[in-house]
C-alpha cells in the first residue's frame, strides 16, 4: 500500500514518462535550412515503404542532416546565405560536415519528392522513354541498370539517374551523402531519379534483401515528378 505522497508522486511522474517515450517533433534548429514535410502520410507508400520507416526516415534521418547542415554553415561567416546547390558545387573546399549533411538534406528532399501515393504516380512520358530506349535500349534494361548501380554500391549511398552534360542520360551510383552534383563525383550530371540504398531506407522491411526494395522501389515511384525534372534538364542544355 503506497503512503499517500508517494501515490501523488507517482501520479506527477508518470504522466512524464510516459511524454518522454512519445515520438514528438524535435526543435527547430537555428540556420538557413528546414526540414519541409512530407508530401504525403507517412503511410502512403506502404507496403513497398512501411509508415515506421518513413517516420524514422524523414523525422530522424532527414532532420539531423538539417540540423548538422546548419551547424556546420552558422560556424563559418563565408557560407552565410550560399545556397544548397553553390555549397554543393564546391563541395571539395568545404568541411566534411557540409558535404555528408548538405548532400544528406539535398538527397532527401529531392527522395521524398520523387515518389507519391497510389493513383499519383504516372508513367514514363514519350520523350523520357525515348531517351531510355536510346542510351539503355528500353525501359526493362534501363530498371537493371539502376537496381545493379544500388545493388553494387558498397555500404551507404545512392544511385542515380542524371542527365549529363552531353545530353545523354546514366546511370551511376555515389557514397554516403554525395551525389551527381558535386564537384568532386565522378560523373556529373543533372539528377531526375535517385534511390536511397542505406540501411535505414529500408531495414525494417526488406532486412538484408536490399535487392528487393530495389526491384519493388518502382511501384512508388513519381514518373509525373520524373517527366518533369527530364523536361526541364533537357531545356536547360
Ligand atoms: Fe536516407
Amino acid at each position: 500500500m503506497l503512503k499517500p505522497f508517494a501515490a501523488l508522486l507517482l501520479a506527477v511522474a508518470a504522466p512524464a514518462a510516459i511524454a518522454q517515450t512519445a515520438p514528438a517533433a524535435a526543435p527547430a534548429a537555428q540556420g538557413p535550412f528546414v526540414l519541409d514535410a512530407l508530401p504525403y502520410a507517412a503511410n502512403a507508400l506502404a507496403p513497398v515503404i512501411d509508415q515506421e520507416t518513413m517516420e524514422l526516415h524523414w523525422g530522424k534521418h532527414h532532420r539531423a542532416y538539417v540540423d548538422n547542415l546548419n551547424k556546420a554553415v552558422t560556424a563559418d561567416p563565408a557560407l552565410k546565405g550560399v545556397s544548397l546547390e553553390q555549397l554543393l558545387a564546391r563541395v571539395s573546399t568545404l568541411p566534411k560536415a557540409v558535404r555528408d549533411n548538405g548532400g544528406g538534406h539535398w538527397n532527401h528532399r529531392f527522395f521524398w519528392a520523387l515518389m507519391a501515393p497510389e493513383g499519383k504516380r504516372g508513367a514514363p512520358s514519350a520523350p523520357l522513354l525515348a531517351a531510355i530506349e536510346r542510351d539503355f535500349g528500353g525501359l526493362d534494361k534501363f530498371k537493371a541498370a539502376f537496381q545493379q548501380a544500388g545493388a553494387t554500391q558498397f555500404g551507404s549511398g545512392w544511385a542515380w539517374l542524371v542527365v549529363t552534360p552531353e545530353g545523354k542520360l546514366a546511370v551511376t551510383s555515389t557514397p554516403n551523402q554525395d551525389n551527381p552534383l558535386m564537384d568532386l563525383a565522378p560523373v556529373k550530371g543533372t539528377p531526375i531519379l535517385g534511390n536511397d540504398v542505406w540501411e535505414h531506407a529500408y531495414y525494417l522491411t526488406y532486412r538484408n534483401r536490399r535487392g528487393d526494395y530495389l526491384s519493388k522501389w518502382w511501384d512508388v515511384v513519381n514518373w509525373g515528378h520524373v517527366n518533369e525534372l527530364f523536361a526541364e534538364a533537357s531545356a536547360r542544355r
